[in-house]
């Protein structure tokens, strides 16, 4: 008889509970199973899962249960631009931009892409004059993705320096004006809708800015990012410097169209390309590599077992290296809007779905929030994740000292100390990851994101969830428009906040 998802969860669920030291103790070969290398084309990424309570039986069962979710069943229509959104009725095509998908779709995004690169390379040989600064505006999944990218890959060299401005409160437009000289400063409009009420009224202003700067032509200095191309046609940008994307690239898995454009201005397109290989790398991995071997696969086991076995809430990333400092919002973003749900695919209640995502930067959270790791009554699953290679030209003990403290600290959750003084006991037996690439290079940084990306898609393969839409978000947006247009009324608490701000009537 086939087993249904329900008979794995429920053999999940009986597992004994060992402690990660016994798990360590009771097999000497718990490190080569749990910790593999991916190799990329030049160095590639260290994943320890050895600290997690994985245990040989607990990835067959899982593995059971991939079966049962028919997960390489997804996968290949994933892979072959199928419908995977079903509410949507949408193909998921971001491995596409990376080469890897649909014969049809790649090939439309290598058009695209070259389409993208020619403009990108145009900028740097001068075709708009001089170009020193670019203001990318953008929200979400328009914004996350390069803001994080330029951040990491464009610290040293940048070819021209990027502002990614998302926030709809001025303050953050005005913060990129006062940096930048309006007559070598392009604007590029990010928006997959070209719609977004934020990203719109700051292109709005942008383009003003311009223009009230002596700017001549302002309408001549902005690019749009988008896969409505005739809409910002509409808004007035030229046919000429509106860059599509395809349809079927979902907002938060579009930095590898031409949403990138700001990361390709800023590193190259030599450095572009070499992130998309990265990123191909491991969807090859994920597409062909199967049950515990398989990174994403085997990284999404450990997410469901805590959350759906443990009921862990949350989930958190901290990277150790100032580079990937904008990681944890960019995966906040990608797993909580993807999984962030409490249906089926059929509509069905879910049960527990994606942990919420937080994070930081190591060393700061050791000084700020590792007490509650340490010693709080939360169990917190951690991502750790840093790089061999340093990022600074410092004395060497800089890094040294971050990696040393990086280990620390996943040595420090899984062994615990014993003392007689109860405020001084650490219970240990806390899990967590570790992810060590060689360095942070755009190759590394392509396939950790989409490592994440893959990770969060098995993880609602398992859930039976729909990772790819996000109505959740859709309702707040409604109310905001219900109350600029007026006449309606709300709960007596938001009146009251209207009013008392001048808002309401
Ligand atoms: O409101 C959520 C959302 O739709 C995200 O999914 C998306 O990344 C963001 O808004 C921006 O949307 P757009 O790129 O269409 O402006």
């Amino acid at each position: 008889m086939t087993e249904t998802r329900d008979d794995a969860w429920k053999r999940l669920a009986l597992h004994p509970d060992p402690t990660l030291a016994e798990l360590f103790d009771a097999d000497d070969g718990r490190l080569s199973k749990l910790s593999s290398r991916i190799e990329l084309a030049e160095g590639g990424i260290l994943f320890d899962w050895s600290k997690t309570h994985l245990t040989d039986g607990l990835l067959g069962d899982f593995e059971k249960l991939a079966e049962a979710a028919d997960f390489a069943g997804m996968r290949a229509r994933l892979f072959a631009g199928e419908v995977v959104n079903p509410t949507e009725n949408r193909a998921a095509e971001h491995s596409a931009l990376r080469g890897v998908g649909k014969a049809t779709s790649v090939e439309e995004a290598d058009a695209l892409r070259a389409r993208m690169l020619a403009m990108v390379d145009a900028i740097h040989d001068g075709a708009l004059g001089e170009v020193r600064h670019l203001i990318h505006v953008g929200i979400g999944g328009s914004a996350l993705g390069p803001a994080l990218a330029v951040d990491a890959l464009a610290r040293e060299d940048a070819k021209v320096d990027v502002h990614v401005v998302s926030n709809i409160d001025g303050v953050a437009l005005e913060e990129a004006f006062a940096a930048c000289d309006p007559a070598t400063t392009l604007i590029a409009v990010a928006s997959k809708t070209f719609t977004t009420i934020e990203t719109m009224t700051n292109a709005q202003s942008a383009l003003t800015w311009l223009s009230e700067s002596g700017v001549d032509d302002p309408g001549g200095r902005v690019i749009a990012l988008t896969a409505a191309p005739e809409k910002a046609v509409e808004w007035g940008v030229d046919e000429t410097r509106v860059l599509p994307f395809a349809e079927s690239v979902g907002g938060r898995y579009s930095l590898w169209s031409s949403i990138g454009f700001p990361i390709a201005v800023a590193i190259g397109s030599a450095g572009f390309l070499e992130m998309l290989d990265g990123a191909a790398r491991m969807d090859e991995h994920f597409r062909d590599t199967d049950g515990r071997a398989n990174l994403p696969l085997r990284a999404a086991f450990a997410d469901l077992f805590y959350s759906r076995i443990r009921g862990a809430q949350t989930r958190a990333v901290f990277a150790y290296d100032e580079r990937l400092r904008m990681l944890p919002d960019y995966l906040q973003q990608l797993e909580m809007e993807s999984n962030g749900k409490s249906v089926t695919v059929d509509g069905e209640p879910s049960g527990p779905t994606a942990p919420i995502t937080w994070g930081g930067v190591g060393t700061d959270a050791q000084h700020a929030v590792f007490q509650l790791l340490h010693q709080g009554t939360h169990l917190v699953p951690i991502d750790f994740i840093a790089s061999i290679e340093a990022g600074d030209a410092l004395d060497p003990a800089h890094h040294r000292i971050l990696l040393m403290n990086c280990f620390a600290q996943g040595a420090a959750l899984m062994a615990g100390k014993t003392s007689d003084d109860p405020a001084r006991f650490y219970p240990g037996n806390r899990p967590s990851a570790t992810i060590l690439a060689d360095d942070i290079d755009p190759a590394t940084f392509g396939a950790l994101i989409a490592f994440y990306e893959h990770r969060t898609f098995a993880a609602a393969v398992l859930l039976d969830i729909n990772p790819f839409d996000q109505f959740g978000v859709e309702l707040g947006k409604e109310i905001a428009k219900k109350i600029e247009r007026g006449g309606e009324s709300f709960d007596p608490s938001t009146e009251a906040l209207l009013k008392v701000a001048g808002l309401g009537e």
